[in-house]
């Protein structure tokens, strides 16, 4: 089916998702879209996280995707069931995912997750890994200043390091876990950093390679792939500062150039 994936997320974090899902669905055309202009979700109500996220998809449905894709830990853990229950097309989130890995990876049984305080406070992840394995032992903690840092395009350097190794300070000390999930879609680009105050011995597991291969058993059960084999032109959309989006997307997407892109500028609020 030529009809295009939707993407969402509160920035442009959404963007290391839909970067996997290009490499693992090439034929796809994918049509993105970050609400910078109100981001972060992080600190935001549930009801407020909702509101947006439905605004979002309003934006999408009238471009006629065929599947939703909700690149944002905040936006899966306030709204999926909702969104499940609502749309008539498959929905997938990226929390389920990210558990997946996750158990995938340890061996000791101890995990920490990071995310924002929205996603640490819905309880999400624990309750996702903790269906699959009880017995799992799980440490949360929120990194408020993480997304802010991203959405600037700060990424490296002094001032990043400073934030991820003072927020990370509570997690490390006195804890054994031997994997580690970013739990935000804006995490993986501090992911060096973090690798660094973290140890080697701790695997940092992001959520993107596993939303993306779920994305692909969905379309291929669903039959809802597309046979044509053209080159996809994806859109991108930002409701926000268009030159700050630019810059981070550029950046973002810089060992993809065979992909072919355009960004442009959304309106989503509803009076
Ligand atoms: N990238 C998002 C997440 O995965 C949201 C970050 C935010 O807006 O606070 O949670």
């Amino acid at each position: 089916m030529e009809k295009p994936i939707g993407v969402i997320d509160s920035g442009v974090g959404g963007l290391t998702v839909a970067l996997e899902l290009m490499r693992q669905l090439p034929r796809e055309k994918l049509i993105y879209l970050g609400d910078t202009k109100r981001c972060p979700y992080g600190p935001r109500t549930k009801e407020e996280v909702q509101q947006f996220t439905w605004e979002m998809v309003d934006f999408l449905l009238e471009k006629e995707i065929k599947l939703l894709v909700i690149a944002c830990n905040t936006a899966t853990a306030y709204t999926i069931d909702d969104l499940k229950e609502k749309l008539d097309i498959p929905v997938i989130g990226v929390i389920n995912p990210g558990a997946r890995a996750a158990i995938k990876a340890t061996i000791n049984q101890e995990i920490g997750i990071i995310g924002t305080e929205g996603t640490v406070k819905s309880g999400a992840y624990p309750d996702a890994l903790k269906q699959i394995n009880p017995e799992l032992h799980v440490q949360a903690l929120a990194c408020p200043l993480f997304v802010p840092l991203v959405e600037k395009g700060v990424f490296t350097g002094e001032e990043a390091r400073m934030v991820v190794e003072s927020t990370l300070e509570p997690l490390v000390e006195d804890n054994d876990m031997d994997t580690l999930i970013l739990g935000c879609t804006h995490y993986p680009l501090l992911k060096p950093l973090i690798k660094k105050v973290v140890g080697d011995q701790v695997a940092v597991i992001s959520s993107s390679e596993e939303t993306a291969r779920e994305t692909s058993a969905v379309l291929e059960i669903k039959q809802l792939q597309n046979k044509s084999g053209l080159q996809q032109v994806h859109e991108i959309y930002s409701t926000g500062d268009m030159e700050i989006f630019n810059r981070i997307a550029t950046k973002i997407f810089q060992n993809a150039i065979h992909q072919q892109f355009t960004i442009k500028r959304a309106v989503i609020e509803k009076e």
